[in-house]
């Protein structure tokens, strides 16, 4: 890997992908890429510029201008945001997904890295330690759109020989940018409002319980796997997990710093989202194959959720 193509790079977890690849790889030979705005951080840790996945012509002449050798493909809809236009999350998905491989096949790009997600499991899969071999069912657009990718990155791989990596995200909890409208958001929602004083209404019950990542966490998951011998890999997807948590253990988590913390809990449309998914993952897999293993527990994570937080509102 030497020089990188990120999509949807203003995301939740791409725009702290590209700080890490900017330095590790170098400002130049990083190419930032979304149809949003870049923030400042972003600019300053990589070369931005503005690209929809749904355009293979844009995609295919970034990556033989800037001679592209890797493409961390980030650019998607989520689960929440996908139920309400299941369309749209069905184009950019798939189509974005499709448009990235051919590219990457016909200008022979050596990697393809790009996360899956938990959606892929639906409720007939085992719910405590899912296996990375189970049942693939999801009830959502977007599960259907990840279980077809992981079948994509598989077929690319055997067929052409790209070199396609891909990992089961759980829910991401993060401080810098906010999420893209996934079914998990309420978990960084929890700790805005701790810290800005304001009561919260949660929308997923409180005793559900759901796999969860804190973001160094899920940084240091996409990167190792990207860095992983092949010789190593046995599979192209692979589980990855740190935390099974419900609601109510991250509020009590909370509360152990911020102790006046208000939560009600209103479940909508994303309850039964939540209840179609595992509580945890099994991810022998990625710790045998190349290593996987995090560094974050639950109050860990609160205590620097909430100093991130805090820096942010400058709230002391
Ligand atoms: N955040 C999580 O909790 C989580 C969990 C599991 C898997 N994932 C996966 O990780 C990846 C990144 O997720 P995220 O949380 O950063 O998502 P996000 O919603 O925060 O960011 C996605 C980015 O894609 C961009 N995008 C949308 N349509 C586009 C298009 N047509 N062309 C180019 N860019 C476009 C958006 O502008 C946005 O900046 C996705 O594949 C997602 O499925 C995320």
């Amino acid at each position: 890997m030497n020089k990188i193509l990120v999509t949807g790079a203003c995301g939740q977890i791409g725009s702290e992908l590209v700080v890490h690849l900017g330095r590790e790889f170098g400002r130049e030979n990083v190419i930032a890429t979304d149809i949003e705005k870049p923030s400042q951080h972003l600019k300053t840790a990589s070369t931005f510029m503005y690209l929809n996945v749904l355009d293979p012509h844009m995609i295919a002449k970034i990556v033989v201008d800037y001679e592209i050798d890797a493409i961390f493909h980030m650019a998607a809809i989520l689960s929440a945001r996908g139920e309400r236009d299941p369309q749209a999350a069905y184009e950019v998905n798939m189509q974005g997904l499709v448009n990235v491989l051919e590219v990457a096949r016909r200008k022979k790009v050596d990697k393809v890295i790009t996360p899956s997600s938990i959606a892929a499991f639906g409720p007939d899969a085992p719910k405590e330690n899912t296996p990375d071999n189970t049942a693939l069912n999801p009830t959502t657009m977007y599960g259907v759109t990840k279980v077809a990718g992981e079948k994509m990155l598989q077929y690319y791989y055997l067929k052409y020989g790209v070199d396609t990596r891909s990992l089961r995200y759980p829910g991401i909890i993060s401080a810098e940018t906010a999420p893209g409208g996934g079914t998990t958001d309420f978990a960084v929602d929890l700790y805005i409002h701790a810290v800005t004083r304001e009561p919260y209404a949660c929308f997923i019950s409180e005793n559900t319980p759901l796999p969860f990542m804190y973001m160094p966490d899920a940084i240091k998951a996409i990167l190792q796997l990207a860095h992983a011998e092949p010789g190593r890999l046995s599979r192209r997807v692979y589980n990855v997990n740190a935390m099974r948590l419900t609601p109510a253990e991250i509020v009590a988590s909370i509360r152990k710093y911020i102790p006046g913390f208000r939560c009600t809990y209103q479940p909508d449309f994303r309850q039964a989202i939540a209840d179609s998914w595992p509580h945890s993952i099994d991810d022998r897999g990625a710790r045998e194959d190349w290593g996987w293993k995090p560094d974050f527990d639950l109050d860990a994570m609160t205590r620097d959720m909430l100093e991130k937080i805090r820096g942010k509102f400058t709230i002391l």
